[in-house]
């Protein structure tokens, strides 16, 4: 696909054999559009990490090219690098260092020149000014995840990636984690994340992408990735319990609760014909009455887990 404007970052043909001749990344094509938050979900060993790695220049491709706002990330790797922030998915920090150091010295390591004023700006939007003067050893494991962030933060990148920002992370810090990771890009940055949880992905993303095995399965709008591959499901309580599904009915796949109360009906929410109109006219034929009914439409969890087991079977 061509590079436009939109677009921040440019994956094309990208494959990782490590030496091990393991094939870690099997022909990556993505591309990541200018201020969206875009989440790689996977399972643990899909190759997330692999792929960041290669965009940061830490680990070399086998094939492929990797663009950074038209910046080739071989051939114009500084200019391609200084555009990147990087939040690992270890945390590594030099315990002794002060948290002003910190940032200062990484912004150095770029090569940009000292500016205190933004330094201290990603300091306090990070709830960190008032620790400037610490050592980090000092920090709370959340203020040690988001001196991460300042740090990599402190050269102004254009694209942040956040790789696993909360494995094994508590609930308050996650969501403290989701909020910060929104604020960042309302800041005009644009965000990539890993995550193998499925909610962060559906909490977070304007856009999902889907990597198993090195190779990414799907890129989707994340609304309409729901209404795509989402089924839907409609649940009717009825009025009298039934001892099995009428005969009448056997076309529309309807399953009867063991208690043989409540018939739920599965569709498909992308159709124009759910079929629902039918269903109520043949239950009403059939003389099947209902006293409520609800409708549920399954999570990108379903999904996710629909579409790695269809990979399996093919
Ligand atoms: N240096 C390496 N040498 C050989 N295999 C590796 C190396 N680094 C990662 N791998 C393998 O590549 C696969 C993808 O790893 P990784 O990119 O870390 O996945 P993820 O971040 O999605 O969990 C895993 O099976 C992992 O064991
Ligand atoms: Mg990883």
């Amino acid at each position: 696909m061509a590079h436009t404007p939109d677009t921040i970052l440019s994956i094309a043909g990208l494959s990782k054999t490590y030496a091990s001749g393991f094939s870690a990344l099997r022909q990556v094509d993505l591309q990541i559009r200018r201020g969206e938050i875009f989440a790689l979900l996977g399972p643990n060993g899909a190759g997330k990490t692999t792929l960041i790695s290669i965009v940061c220049g830490i680990v070399n491709a086998s094939t492929g090219t990797v663009r950074v706002d038209g910046h080739d990330i071989q051939a114009d790797y500084r200019a391609a690098r200084s555009l990147i922030g990087l939040v690992p998915q270890e945390l590594t920090t030099e315990a002794f260092e002060t948290v002003w150091a910190t940032v200062s010295f990484s912004r150095g390591l770029f090569g940009k020149p000292a500016n205190p004023a933004y330094l201290e700006k990603v300091l306090r939007d990070l709830s960190l000014w008032d620790k400037k003067d610490n050592a980090i050893r000092t920090l709370s494991g959340g203020m040690k995840r988001r001196l991460l962030i300042a740090k990599a933060l402190s050269h102004e990148p254009r694209l942040l990636f956040l790789d696993e920002p909360t494995a094994g992370v508590d609930v308050t810090l996650r969501q403290e984690m989701w909020q910060l990771v929104r604020a960042l890009r309302d800041t005009g940055v644009t965000i990539i994340l890993t995550t193998h949880y499925i909610d962060e992905a559906e909490e977070m993303a304007d856009r999902i992408g889907v990597i198993n095995r090195g190779e990414i399965i799907l890129v989707e709008d994340k609304a309409e990735l729901m209404r795509k591959l989402g089924k839907k499901q409609l649940t009717l309580q009825l009025a009298q319990p039934l001892a099995a599904v009428p005969p009448a009915l056997s076309g529309y796949g309807l399953a009867l609760s063991a208690t043989g109360t409540e018939l739920t009906y599965t569709y498909d929410a992308q159709r124009d014909h759910s079929g629902i109109a039918q269903l109520l006219q043949a239950l009403d034929a059939a003389g099947v009455a209902f006293r409520d009914l609800q409708t549920d439409q399954s999570s990108l969890e379903d999904i996710f887990v629909n579409l790695v087991r269809d990979r399996e079977a093919a």
